[in-house]
């Protein structure tokens, strides 16, 4: 029989028979040309008799097993993956070089442990290396087990042998096999291992933790389909000047996205930050001009932060906007209602705002907070340091209502916080529960600086 060309982009997968030079899909230049022979044909053949079977199934009848997620002894790594590491799963942990990605796994893995044999596949690094950081990290159980590989045969057949209750491949950019032509790191080569890897742990009920490489622009190396294959996307953030590490739920099939858990790296490895707010909020000068206190929301748990601004008089005719933290659009638009709803003197003068901790927050619910905070600085006033603001600013210059009210008041009232500035949509739900913070309910962004109290 013939056999037919079909061109197949490597990105995204989409294909056509038609050459094309770029993808119309996701605008990739690699594109593939790949055969489609008589063997597919005989295979769909000998498929058909298994295609009259049954083998659909009622969902209400499939049997969950009883405990199907693993505990590791980092309750806020368990939690960002969705309150532990489910069976048969495969995520993807990405960050720069040098962030902690190994140091981290090879913490979890030894704690997974104490379960039975668990494997570690290295693709970086010799043994000898991995021994010497595993003594860096007081690490000695005997079923944790290496193995400094990069072609899948040899760790497939490993985990074979082993069977272990965990693998982690570190990292998949460094995994090839021969059966396809190119070097490892391309994207055929990663995409053929995620997909071989997937198919063990779905098969044999193993979960993988599978390091990934980013980018220059924070993107992870390879296919983009890499993401859409895995269960969970694990994203690993910080800046190398600092010891702070956060890792961020961006795809989760088992849990909230968005669920954020706060590493730091010491001597002895990373230990886990417990309490998110005070690692926010610790460093807060109390009435401090600028300074605001409000809450996000990250996957199921809201924790406190702080929004500092600087407003300066501008030296030339065109004035600064600079905001780290926040959206720059919002920051933009929150500045321009304050002019023209509070009728503020804006334009000439240069705004600086941040969040200190290096946190990103791109959630409506701060806006109240930002506006406070320009007008804070604006007026050289500080806010009393005890009230938290909680909003979103419409551009008529309307308090709206957010989500999650209750929990972000029950969060300031845990540490310590005597008032709260709400949207008058969410104050129902609040009289509904007994607070001990009083709450402060407004429509406008007039009604909260009329009632803002300054300290000092
Ligand atoms: P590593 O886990 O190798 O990063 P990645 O796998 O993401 O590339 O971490 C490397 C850095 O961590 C290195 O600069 C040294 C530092 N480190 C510590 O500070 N403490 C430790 O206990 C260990 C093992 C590493
Ligand atoms: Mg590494």
């Amino acid at each position: 029989m013939r056999s037919k060309s079909v061109f197949k982009c490597s990105e995204c997968g989409y294909s056509n028979g038609k050459w094309f030079g770029k993808c119309p899909e996701c605008d990739s230049w690699e594109i593939e040309e790949a055969e489609i022979s008589g063997k597919n044909e005989n295979a769909l053949n000998s498929k058909k008799s298994i295609l009259n079977e049954q083998r659909f199934q009622p969902l209400t009848e499939i049997i969950l097993e009883a405990e199907f997620k693993y505990q590791s002894a980092y309750p806020e790594f368990d939690r960002v993956l969705g309150s532990g590491l489910v069976k048969g799963s495969v995520s993807l942990i990405s960050g720069s070089p040098g962030i902690g990605k190994s140091t981290l796994l090879l913490q979890i893995l030894s704690s997974y442990a104490e379960l039975g044999s668990v494997l570690y596949v290295s693709g970086e690094e010799s043994i000898y290396q991995i021994r010497q950081r595993s003594i860096r990290l007081n690490i000695h159980n005997v079923n944790l087990h290496v193995l400094a590989e990069t072609e899948i045969e040899l760790i497939e057949n490993a985990i074979f042998i082993l069977k272990p209750k965990v693998v982690i491949i570190d990292s998949i950019q460094t995994i090839l096999t021969d059966s396809i032509g190119s070097v490892s790191g391309s994207t055929s080569q990663i995409k053929e291992a995620c997909t071989r890897f997937i198919r063990i742990a779905k098969t044999q009920g193993i979960p993988f933790l599978i390091v990934g490489h980013v980018t220059k622009d924070g993107k992870i190396a390879g296919p983009k389909l890499l993401e859409h294959m895995v269960d969970t996307v694990l994203n690993f953030e910080g800046e190398s000047e600092n010891d702070y590490r956060m890792i961020r739920t961006t795809k989760n099939r088992y849990g909230a996205t968005n669920e954020l858990a706060i590493f730091e790296m010491s001597e002895s490895g990373m230990n886990e930050v417990k309490n998110i707010s005070e690692y926010f909020l610790g460093e807060r000068e109390k009435e401090n001009q600028g300074s605001v206190a409000t809450t996000t929301l990250n996957g199921n748990r809201v924790f406190l932060l702080e929004l500092q601004t600087l407003v300066s008089k501008s030296v030339f005719g065109l004035p600064r906007r600079v905001a780290q933290g926040v959206d720059f659009n919002k920051f933009q638009l929150i500045v321009a209602i304050l002019e023209k709803t509070m009728k503020l003197q804006l334009m000439d003068k240069d705004i600086f705002i941040n969040i200190p901790g290096g946190l990103l927050v791109k959630e409506p619910a701060i806006d109240l907070a930002m506006a406070v905070s320009i007008y804070s600085s604006l007026t050289g006033n500080s806010i009393m340091g005890s009230s938290a603001f909680v909003g979103e600013i419409g551009l008529r210059g309307e308090i709206r209502k957010v989500s999650y009210c209750l929990k972000r008041a029950i969060e300031l009232e845990k540490c310590g916080f005597s008032k709260i500035f709400v949207p008058k949509g969410n104050e129902k739900e609040l009289l509904m529960q007994k607070l001990s913070l009083e709450v402060v309910a407004v429509n406008r962004l007039e009604e909260v600086f009329k009632n803002i109290k300054f300290g000092r």
